[in-house]
Parts: C-alpha cells; sequence; structure tokens
C-alpha cells in the first residue's frame, strides 16, 4: 500500500516549474512522475494551478506541490497502489470539482502517475506491462513534429505543427532512422534556402516560412533527399491548432493574410490533402465550432485521420459530445488534460469501442518523464505524437520506445498504416 508520497517543484523543458511527485509502498517499491504542460491549451482542460506572484513570473507550482504533500498524500496513503481507478477516484474525490480546479491537475495527475510506477515496480513490471498485460506488443507509429510555427514559435508560420510519419517502416527502430535522417535532410533543405534552422517549443525547425503549402513542399523534398517515398514510407500529419486562430467565428490566417469560415476552411484542408501525402488533420475546426468540426468530418473523414485535441481534451464527456454529432474519428490523447491515469483509459477506451483511433500525445513544455511511451504501448493505440527527433525531451519518448520493442523482441508488432483506419494505403 501506499506509504509516502513526496512532491517537489522542478523544471520543464522551457525553464518553468512543474510538478514531480515520488511515491513510496510499504513494500519499498518507488514511482516517481513529472507532469508535462501545454501552451496552445484547450479551454475545457483540467486545471492546471500555478501560484501567481512574482516568483518564475507567477508560473510556480508551490501551492500544488502544497497540495501533494498534504490533503492528497493524506487521501491516498495507505490504499493498496495497484487500485489505480480506487486511487484516481479518491485524488479526484479529495479535490471535489468537475476541473479539479481546487487542488489542480498537476497535483492530482503527478500522483496518479507515480503511484502506477511504484505498483508496477513492485511487481517488477515494465510499466507498459503493468498497464497493458502480457498482451501489450504494438509499438506506436511516430508522428514526429519538424516544422513548428503557431505558438511553439515565433516565426509567421500560422499552422502549429508540420509532423513527418514514417509509416512504412518495418519496424519502430526503422521509423525512428528514417524521421531523424528525414529532420537531418530537412536541415540542409532549410540551410540551401537559406532559412534559420534554430528550433521550436518541440524540437523541430522554426524556419520564416510563412505558407502551410511552402513548409509542406519543404517536408516532401527533405523526405525525397532521405532517399525514402512521400506517402507510402513517410507521409505527413499537421496540426493547425485552429482554436489559436479562431475569433468572432472565422479563421485567421494572419501569415498567409487569410480569412476563412468553416466552409472555406474545409474546401482549404481538401485541396491541402489532394496534393500532399497527409494521413492525419488534428484540430481541423476549433474547439467550439461543433458545426464546422461535423462539417469536416462529413466531407474528408473518410480520407484523413481528422485529430480532436482542444475539441475534446481527452475528457469523455466532450468526447461523448463529438461521437453524437459525428466529430472527429480519432482522439489525442493527453493525460494532464485530464488530469488522471484512469480517466485517461477511459476516454481512450470510449473511443476505442466507437471505431476512433487514439494518438498519445506529450505537451509542449516536457520533461525526463517518458510515461507516454509506455501508455501508447499499453494501450496499443498504434500512433504516438512526441515531438522531433531531437532535444532530449523530446527524444526520451523515443528511445523508451526503442527499449521496449528491444525488450519484446520478435512479439513486437510495428502498427504502420493500419493505425490510420483509412482502409487500403
Ligand atoms: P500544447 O500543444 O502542448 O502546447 O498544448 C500541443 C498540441 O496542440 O497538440
Ligand atoms: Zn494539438
Amino acid at each position: 500500500e501506499v506509504a509516502t508520497v513526496h512532491a517537489r517543484q522542478v523544471l520543464d523543458s522551457r525553464g518553468n516549474p512543474t510538478v514531480e511527485v515520488e511515491v513510496e509502498l510499504g513494500s519499498g517499491a518507488r514511482g516517481r512522475a513529472i507532469v508535462p504542460s501545454g501552451a496552445s491549451t484547450g479551454s475545457h482542460e483540467a486545471l492546471e494551478l500555478r501560484d501567481g506572484g512574482s516568483a518564475y513570473g507567477g508560473k510556480g507550482v508551490t501551492q500544488a506541490v502544497a497540495h501533494v504533500n498534504g490533503e492528497l498524500a493524506a487521501a491516498v496513503r495507505g490504499l493498496e497502489a495497484s487500485h489505480q481507478e480506487l486511487i484516481d477516484q479518491t485524488l479526484c474525490d479529495a479535490d471535489g470539482t468537475p476541473g479539479k480546479t481546487r487542488l489542480g491537475a498537476n497535483a492530482i495527475l503527478g500522483v496518479s502517475l507515480a503511484v502506477a510506477r511504484a505498483a508496477a515496480a513492485e511487481r517488477d513490471l515494465p510499466l507498459y506491462r503493468y498497464l497493458g498485460g502480457v498482451g501489450a506488443h504494438v509499438l506506436p507509429v511516430p508522428l514526429m513534429n519538424v516544422l513548428n510555427g503557431g505558438v511553439h514559435a515565433d516565426n509567421a508560420l500560422d499552422c502549429q505543427e508540420f509532423m513527418i510519419v514514417p509509416l512504412g517502416a518495418a519496424s519502430f527502430g526503422e521509423a525512428l532512422r528514417w524521421g531523424a535522417e528525414v529532420y537531418q535532410a530537412l536541415r540542409g533543405v532549410l540551410r540551401a534556402r537559406g532559412l534559420a534552422t534554430t528550433v521550436g517549443d518541440e524540437g523541430g525547425f522554426a524556419p520564416a516560412l510563412q505558407a502551410t503549402e511552402e513548409a509542406c513542399a519543404v517536408l516532401v523534398a527533405a523526405i525525397e533527399a532521405a532517399g525514402l517515398r512521400p506517402h507510402r514510407d513517410v507521409a505527413l500529419a499537421l496540426d493547425p491548432a485552429t482554436s489559436e486562430l479562431f475569433e468572432d467565428g472565422a479563421y485567421h490566417f494572419k501569415g498567409e493574410g487569410r480569412r476563412l469560415d468553416a466552409d472555406g476552411l474545409c474546401a482549404y484542408w481538401s485541396e491541402l490533402v489532394r496534393h500532399f501525402p497527409i494521413v492525419s488533420i488534428e484540430d481541423g475546426m476549433a474547439e467550439e465550432d461543433w458545426d464546422g468540426w461535423a462539417q469536416l468530418t462529413a466531407q474528408l473523414g473518410d480520407r484523413v485521420q481528422l485529430v480532436g485535441d482542444d475539441v475534446f481534451v481527452t475528457n469523455p464527456e466532450r468526447l461523448a459530445e463529438g461521437i453524437r454529432r459525428r466529430v472527429a474519428n480519432a482522439l489525442l490523447v493527453k493525460v494532464n488534460q485530464i488530469g488522471s491515469l484512469s480517466e485517461t483509459l477511459q476516454t481512450m477506451a470510449l473511443a476505442t469501442r466507437q471505431g476512433y483511433a487514439c494518438v498519445v500525445s506529450h505537451r509542449s513544455g516536457e520533461t525526463e518523464d517518458t510515461t507516454i511511451a509506455d501508455l501508447a504501448v499499453a494501450t496499443g493505440c498504434g500512433q504516438i505524437k512526441a515531438g522531433a527527433p531531437a532535444r532530449t525531451d523530446r527524444v526520451a519518448k523515443y528511445n523508451q520506445l526503442l527499449r521496449i520493442e528491444e525488450e519484446l523482441g520478435d512479439a513486437a508488432r510495428f502498427a504502420g498504416p493500419a493505425a490510420f483506419r483509412l482502409g487500403q494505403w
């Protein structure tokens, strides 16, 4: 059972404070977890509790840390660590609000994940096997964000993320190699065009490009320069994060000087998908634009994976609403949007039951914590979004997947194109 719970404030990849939690069980087994943090957050996410005031520009998390060391530690002390649902329910009850606004989702999630790690350690199991059982053997296709824009970079790209998707590889290890090779080729392509190769929050390059089409064309050139086939070997995925562009009922593409309504945006994505090997578009409509979302899904849903991030915020009720309205065909999974492991798994189970694909995701503010790598294998969801194949906060997840693939040996299977559920490839 849970013996001690201790939290401290540490830093994330952007240099902002976040919560780290350590749990020790009666048996002596220990678990540790660090909570990530978003920048283009959905407005319906559970609350990330920040101190305000002057230290760390108001971004301190000492109150959340105090809540872990006080109320939350007291609530779970003595509980059986392997009863994850009971642990998480107890944490949620201690908070008592639907959005985890009193104690903070960052406090609650830290305890939730650290308890899971301790319970796995007690059984001497890797986390993916503890959570996923002996059948967990599917390695996810990585969606690697190699060009950063939007609020993740200082350039004029409206679209936040341009990802390469090495879905044609035979193994995760090969997919990662292809991703890294395209990333290095991309550096060369950008240099040759006189563009900067400095990087954004998720390790992708942040060149002074403006148009979405231009960025996609640069990626196709990089895939070819790496000696790979666009589409068949390495496809593209976009996260335009359009909630950030939506204002007064319209979508404002400032870098491109375009203003579109939902109709226009649907036509725009259709056109883009015709010209580039795009297999997935995330948040192609804004979080409150349910009608636009339904229209986009009706128009493109049989050809492209349409991922709901801000619109669903890993929340089972938001997802259920989306299912009712026939919105999207895939769920983006961010543990800190909902704030506990059990609720995350519950939302993923709902998605899976309804035929939605799941993409386990990092946040733009990350750490050395690799929980999402294990979560992707445990659930066998087939896709992970963890940034560029560069920068330690990003490659920590990919490296963990290499370890898992090696450990599984012959039993390991790479999810491949089938993960995108778009029929024949
Ligand atoms: P965030 O962005 O982590 O900054 O919220 C990631 C995303 O929109 O997918
Ligand atoms: Zn997103």
